[in-house]
């Protein structure tokens, strides 16, 4: 298990804007400098990348220096389909030229994957969706939304795309809410390059259990990759792995392990006070110790409680492996 490999998104050490601090919980910082931050990290493999690059003008050629030298490699690259200009939507917008230049920023951040060699495109349609009732038509809305995706694949065939789907926030509600849905979107657009990343976090946030949401993805051959972090449920906190759900935290690599699933392990963390390399090293830790838990996890056992429903007899097996490897 010492194999397993960690990641995160970049985001994790750049500084953040909310509507309270809207001067920002710390001075802005350049992808550059977020970079430089990541390789401080422990056993840090890889980052996602937002594109645009954040905090100037930077080149690829500038970006790939700064991460040879932190030892980085780039695992996805994440349009940014979500700000201002696509507040109204990327793929679902009402107008077809902001339709179309969520489109091309995307084929942009395809090349991008292409320069770095990365695993995927990641989509994140944050504000793809509805506020109110009456708002949209929902059949149309669907549509645009398979459509949008749909086109990329079908241009893009050396690439994959992820669709990271997520409850609520920005939008109240989100086109690609949850697994079942963007599982089922992804089925009707009927390519083989569209996947699903799994962000443990939102899953929990709409109030699936990650393990099982995981073993269905990858039971239709859609898992392409993943994240990790931790939440109250009500909101996406994005606080540290570990700190809140540790057992089904647990249940979500076990599953991952027990279909051999062999992808990172990234962090979707926003430390929004606390030190971002100290928060991800934490995270890091803790990931190490459920590895170790995997390995010292009794799967004979567990198999047999299973087979009994027997849910303090799994438990009981489970904890021990989890907490022992602390
Ligand atoms: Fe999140």
């Amino acid at each position: 298990m010492s194999t397993q490999r960690f990641g995160a998104g970049i985001w994790h050490f750049a500084t953040y804007v909310d509507r309270y601090a809207t001067d920002g919980y710390g001075e802005p910082r350049s992808v550059i400098e977020a970079i430089d931050l990541a390789g401080k990290v422990r056993d840090l493999s890889v980052v996602d990348i937002n594109y645009p690059f954040f905090g100037g003008d930077f080149t690829n050629e500038e970006i790939k220096a700064a991460l040879d030298r932190n030892k980085l490699g780039v695992i996805g690259v994440t349009p940014e389909i979500y700000t201002r200009e696509f507040r109204k939507g990327a793929f679902t917008n009402p107008d077809p030229g902001i339709r179309r230049r969520a489109h091309k920023l995307i084929s942009e951040a395809c090349d991008v994957v292409r320069f770095f060699k990365a695993d995927y495109v990641k989509l994140w349609p944050g504000q793809d969706g509805w506020d109110y009732p009456f708002q949209v038509d929902h059949g149309a809305l669907w549509k645009h939304s398979l459509d949008g995706v749909g086109q990329l694949a079908s241009e893009n065939p050396d690439l994959k795309f992820v669709i990271e789907y997520k409850p609520r926030e920005p939008r109240v509600h989100m086109s690609f809410d949850s697994l079942s849905r963007t599982l089922l979107g992804i089925e009707k657009i009927g390519l083989p390059n569209v996947g699903i990343l799994l962000d443990f976090g939102h899953a929990l946030f709409g109030g699936e259990s990650a393990a099982d949401s995981a073993q269905m993805a990858i039971d239709y051959g859609r898992l392409f990759g993943m994240d990790v972090n931790d939440n109250f449920r009500s909101w996406d906190d994005d606080l540290v792995a570990g700190s809140l759900h540790p057992i089904e935290l647990f249940e979500f690599f076990y599953v991952l392990r027990k279909n051999k699933w062999a992808g990172v392990w990234q962090l979707d963390q926003f430390p929004f006070r606390e030190d971002s390399v100290e928060t991800a090293n934490h995270a890091i830790d803790f990931l190490k110790a459920a590895a170790r838990g995997l390995d010292a996890l009794d799967i004979d056992a567990l198999k047999e409680a299973q087979a009994r429903h027997d849910a303090i007899g799994a438990l009981k097996i489970a904890q021990k492996a989890l907490f022992g490897a602390f």
